[in-house]
């Protein structure tokens, strides 16, 4: 969702800026601008669209200024206009700001405010005002910042720039996440590391309820009871090159290919193939304790959640615990009952999403053990859980999620090892997974050559207006993935069932217009899937299917099959989805859609 960008230093900001914009691209926007101190003054430029045409824009007023603050709007609260674009300012438009999060107490705080001249729909603009009523009484920039932030309810990640205080941003966050890039005699503010990496891996990441007050040389941080605190300075491993597109036509397409080795670094060093088990350190809990968790549950959206339903499937195979994956938006207000034995993993891609933090919050509130299955390293649900593991996946920016699912698997099947070994799994049975985890790389390579072949079938499908996903036992969700996929990057209409509930309802639907896409590989719900399909065959359904080399039987159901190497029934939803994933890429190019910018989404969804 919206996105910040600040500098303060010695070099030209501008160029810093529309840089972090762009790397800030990926969490969606629909409008965008800035504000740089020039000659004493703040020159504030905003357009509505893409980046390009602030930058156009910019170009007809050099601003050489080296202090500003920069912003991607996503619209919450009034229309994609140039008016609601951030920065927004006070009335003698001497402080700007921009602001991430939801201002819940907003006309409140407007009706609060006679006098001041607002400009705009937005929640924003009355913290701009706020803070000059504020800035007028005390004289102080960063003490107007707390005293105004003292009376809004919501959420919020800001920069605050003013032109009393020229060489100063304050920055704050509350539920909103702001990390700040320590440079040499120069700080970067943002919404996430991704503008900064290019810059510093040097980050301190700000706590709820901090603020913090940036010169060029220096940087002090508040906590809530206004006491300054030394907070640590983080190393980020990601490198540059991992944020590039690397010759690929776009970042979706680099990271459906990035999966093989992405998928080796989530394994690295936590197997361990003699004793059948893997390692993970950041469990945070003993043998005793692993032994008596007595339910398992996922926590997550979207994709992250479909990855969870495959972490139930498996954990209840190999663990033999009661498992469940839940929607992270149901559960937060569904009162679950919590034992002392639980343990919440939370699943997570940017770490960011609100709907998993709340309800992760309500599960450690209740009493349960609370991990993360994360890929943003020092994101806020990294930060609130009590342990977990990262699934390095590396960078993902492209809006639909792809290597971060196969890689929260990956981790998913690494804890079900580990559990599994201190109860029923034997040694033989984890060398198996084992092994077969090893070989997963080399057969994605495999699907990833058949890349040409999935576009050709793209173009003969690419005219329907209604498609159907269709799997069994762990093909389900595999099911319900590739159908996510097609419709948020191709906005054509799909559904993902379970094979077996066609019949009861879903059915009446399935004509010559409506194709099947079913992952149907080789296990023991093959001839189950067949069946289901040949029902729908027989009311002349298109066939599209994923299903195991050398299945030759197939070919009298499918119209058009995708082979994938055979792994264990447990691993095939790491091979099973790339087609999926590929045939949503391939349709959404040939249609001529955003693929890594589709409309009305965003990256990372951080308001309710
Ligand atoms: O960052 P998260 O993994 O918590 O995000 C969860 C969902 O918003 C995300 O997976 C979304 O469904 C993707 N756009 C799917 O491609």
């Amino acid at each position: 969702m919206c996105g910040i960008i600040g500098y303060i230093g010695q070099k030209k900001a501008t160029p810093i800026l529309i840089q972090g914009l762009r790397h800030l691209e990926y969490r969606g926007y629909d409008s965008a601008g800035l504000a740089v101190r020039e000659d004493g003054k703040i020159k504030c430029v905003k357009e509505v669209g893409r980046i390009d045409n602030l930058a156009n824009k910019l170009k007809q007023s050099d601003l050489e200024g080296t202090i500003g603050i920069a912003h991607t709007r996503w619209a919450t609260h009034g229309g994609v206009t140039q008016k609601n674009t951030h920065p927004h300012f006070s009335c003698d438009k001497k402080i700007h700001l921009v602001h991430n999060g939801i201002i819940e107490n907003y006309k409140e705080i407007k009706n609060s405010l006679p006098g001041h001249k607002f400009v705009s729909e937005t929640d924003s603009e009355v913290l701009a005002h706020l803070i000059e009523k504020e800035y007028k009484n005390n004289g102080n920039l960063r003490i107007a910042v707390e005293k105004a932030l003292s009376q809004v309810r919501g959420t919020y990640g800001i920069a605050v720039i003013a032109e009393d205080e020229p060489q100063k941003i304050i920055t704050a966050r509350l539920g909103s996440p702001i990390v700040i890039g320590i440079g040499e005699n120069e700080y970067f503010i943002a919404s996430d590391t991704t503008p900064i990496l290019p810059y510093t891996k040097k980050i301190v990441f700000l706590d709820d309820g901090e603020i913090a007050e940036i010169t060029k040389d220096n940087i002090q941080i508040f906590n809530i009871k206004d006491e300054e605190i030394k907070k640590p300075i983080e190393k980020i491993q990601w490198d540059n090159k991992s944020t590039g597109k690397q010759g690929f036509a776009h970042y979706m397409l680099k990271e459906i290919y990035d999966q093989p080795s992405v998928f080796e670094d989530a394994i690295r060093g936590r197997i361990k193939l003699e004793e059948g088990t893997a390692i993970l350190g950041g469990i945070n809990m003993d043998n005793y304790q692993m032994r008596h968790i007595d339910r398992v549950i996922f926590i997550a959206c979207g994709t992250a959640f479909h990855a969870g339903l495959v972490g139930k499937y498996i954990f209840e195979k190999l663990v033999n615990i009661p498992t469940e994956a839940n929607i992270a938006s149901e559960y937060r207000y569904s009162n679950p009952t919590i034992g002392e034995n639980t343990l919440v993993f939370a699943v997570s891609q940017s770490g960011e999403t609100i709907d998993t933090l709340a309800a992760i919050r309500e599960a450690k509130q209740k009493g349960a053990f609370v991990r993360g299955i994360i890929n943003v390293v020092g994101s806020t649900i990294a930060r609130e859980t009590d342990g977990g593991t990262y699934i390095h996946a590396g960078p993902e920016l492209a809006v639909a999620s792809t290597k971060a699912y196969t890689n929260m698997i990956a981790v998913m099947i690494l804890y079900a090892l580990q559990f599994g070994r201190l109860r029923k799994l034997t040694v033989i049975q984890g060398q198996e997974i084992i092994k077969a985890l090893q070989n997963i790389p080399a057969q994605m390579e495999t699907i990833l050559k058949q890349s040409d072949k999935i576009k050709n079938i793209s173009e003969k499908y690419k005219n329907f207006k209604n498609f159907f996903f269709l799997g069994r036992g762990l093909n389900y969700p595999v099911a319900l993935e590739g159908s996510l996929k097609l419709k948020e990057i191709t906005y054509i209409h799909s559904e993902a069932y379970p094979g077996g509930e066609m019949k009861h309802g879903p059915i009446s639907l399935i004509s010559e217009n409506f194709p099947i896409i079913s992952p149907i590989t080789k296990n023991d719900l093959y001839e189950k899937m067949k069946s289901n399909l040949e029902e729908a065959k027989a009311r002349k359904s298109p066939i599209l299917a994923i299903a195991t080399e050398a299945d030759e039987s197939i070919k009298d159901l499918a119209d058009d099959i995708i082979y994938v190497p055979q792994t264990l029934n447990i691993l095939e939803p790491l091979l099973n989805t790339i087609p999926l994933q590929l045939f949503a890429y391939h349709m959404a190019v040939t249609l001529g859609r955003d693929v890594d910018k589709p409309r009305n989404l965003a990256k990372s969804v951080t308001v309710e």
